[in-house]
């Protein structure tokens, strides 16, 4: 693929959920494309899609009809290994609740990426390490989660979604649970991995202080996009 084709291409995907006899509309024709280096944030009404589109962005989720291409690949028609694959070396994912293993401490859950790429154990335990002095945990890698505040969680969940260096970063409001100061320096991370390796980013939040990290914003409406502005 050359560097011009957009790095994440959505073609009116549409998602529907069926809960007993009726079928929630989650998403209603999505159409957006994301270039590489972007950092794009998603907000929305609660309610709205945001969770699903990235779920499908990712391939963790398959859409009802349309397509989702993610550097040159066609996600919806990926078999499951091939799309695990791609999830461990393309694209990084921060949850909104961290995610992490309750009995690994902060430095195995950042390891455990690497572990799946078949990095040897002496060369992860150094990357993980080195993650987590760039999220600024140097001195908690020994700590397990429950031993960590939830900023610092999110810290961890980060450098383990950078664990293989994926050229995406995927947030699902990966700031929502922290107070604002917490919030922004979790930001700051996340911006500066965007400049300095150009990675390509896109998060959601409520929050309009945590939008301004953008480079664009895309606002959601009952699963539909009603605004794209840079
Ligand atoms: N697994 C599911 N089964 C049934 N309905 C679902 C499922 N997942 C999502 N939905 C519905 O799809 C719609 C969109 O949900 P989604 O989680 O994407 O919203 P969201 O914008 O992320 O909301 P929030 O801001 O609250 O996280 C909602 O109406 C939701 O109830
Ligand atoms: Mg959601």
């Amino acid at each position: 693929m050359g560097e011009q084709e957009p790095l994440i291409l959505v073609d009116n995907v549409h998602k529907s959920f069926l809960m007993g006899k009726e079928a929630v509309q989650a998403l209603r024709g999505i159409t957006m494309d994301v270039a590489r280096g972007e950092v794009v944030c998603l907000m929305g009404p609660s309610g709205s899609g945001k969770t699903t589109l990235l779920n499908i962005i990712g391939g963790l989720e398959e859409p009802s009809r349309g397509h989702v291409i993610v550097d040159g690949e066609n996600v919806v028609a990926l078999s499951e290994d091939r799309l695990s694959e791609m999830r461990l070396n393309k694209m990084g994912f921060v949850f909104q609740n961290y995610n992490l293993l309750a009995n690994f401490t902060a430095l195995e859950n950042v390891e455990v990426p690497m572990a799946l790429a078949g990095l040897g154990r002496r060369e992860r335990r150094r990357k993980a390490e080195w993650l987590l002095e760039c999220v600024g945990l140097a001195d908690r890698a020994k700590h397990y989660p429950s031993e960590m505040s939830g900023g610092q969680q999110q810290r961890v969940a980060i450098a383990r979604a950078l664990a293989n260096d994926p050229p995406i970063l995927i947030g699902d409001e990966i700031t929502g649970d922290l107070d604002s100061e917490t919030g922004f320096e979790v930001m700051e991370i996340v911006v500066q991995l965007n400049r300095e390796q150009g990675t390509t980013v896109i998060y959601v939040t409520h929050d309009p202080r945590m939008a301004r990290f953008a480079g664009r914003l895309i606002q959601l409406r009952d699963g539909r996009i009603v605004e794209d502005q840079v």
